[in-house]
């Protein structure tokens, strides 16, 4: 198993590292050149893998279109996911501004690791680059602009360990239903603290998502499950595309 220089864990063949470090070199070189429509023509670099997970979001969002609240997503790194999220609302449901899409992550990386955590993990890890939480902001707010209802914001980056950020969101949130959750922090204690937090905010019909379930470098997510929702009370659904992903609607 490799890890990166962000402390991210990564199982790639040779040829697949060497074929991206050669398409990221393509694609800085070529972008600049692709004009007004380089938004578009810039999927000639899309991977198998970003698509994957695109249609796997687009999977989960179409579940949540009848299901009132908001999308959270615990453990945003670079907003991958977040944006997606964003554009799919745009597609799905061009006029429902009460979808507001909240990100929590320290910015900073894992927060304090737990021995559940196993021997890969290590605070820090995952981490981005300094002042990212405005990057992405703005990058948040140029896809808004892009999308139908532009003038009111329909997201927020919440910034800090969201064992702590969650509960003081919540507080000042009172009325919020979440209509779908993703964990993706990856590790047992805030996994676990948030899990327990979210429930009481979920109707019959919200999506609960895990990006790490079963996975053997990050037991403690599962575990986190086990403690605080019991595996076998879930109707665990997976993708055949993301491996370690799971994904159940509550109540069902
Ligand atoms: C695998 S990355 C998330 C990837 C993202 N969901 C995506 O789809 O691109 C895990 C993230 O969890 C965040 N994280 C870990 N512990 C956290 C905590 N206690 N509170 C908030 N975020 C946390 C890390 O900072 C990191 O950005």
């Amino acid at each position: 198993m490799l890890k990166t220089k962000l402390g991210e864990s990564i199982r790639k063949t040779d040829s697949e590292l060497t074929s991206g470090a050669r398409m990221f070199e393509l694609r800085n070189d070529i972008a600049a050149n692709m004009g007004a429509h380089w938004n578009v023509n810039s999927n000639v670099f899309m991977s198998r893998l970003s698509i994957s997970r695109i249609l796997y979001l687009n999977m989960l969002y179409q579940h949540i279109v009848d299901v009132p609240g908001i999308i959270c997503e615990f453990g945003v790194q670079w907003g991958a996911s977040l944006s997606v999220l964003a554009n799919l609302r745009g597609i799905h449901e061009p006029y429902n501004y009460s979808r507001k899409i909240v990100g929590f992550d320290t910015f900073q990386g894992f927060s304090k690791t737990h021995e559940l955590d196993g021997k890969v993990v290590s605070e820090g890890d995952y981490s981005t680059m300094v002042d990212y939480q405005h990057c992405l902001d703005e990058i948040m707010s140029l896809h808004e602009l892009g999308s139908p209802l532009p003038h009111i914001k329909k997201y927020e980056l919440v910034a800090g360990d969201a064992s702590k950020s969650f509960p003081t969101w919540i507080e000042n949130n009172p009325q919020t239903v979440i209509s779908m959750a993703i964990f993706d922090m990856d590790i047992y204690h805030p996994t676990k603290e948030v899990l327990m937090q979210v429930l009481p905010r979920l109707v019959r019909g919200s999506v609960l998502v895990f990006d790490e379930l079963n996975c053997p470098q990050f037991p403690g997510e599962t575990l986190a499950v086990i403690e605080t929702l019991g595996l076998n009370n879930l109707k665990l659904k997976r993708d055949p595309n993301q491996p370690f992903c799971a994904w159940a609607v509550f109540g069902e």
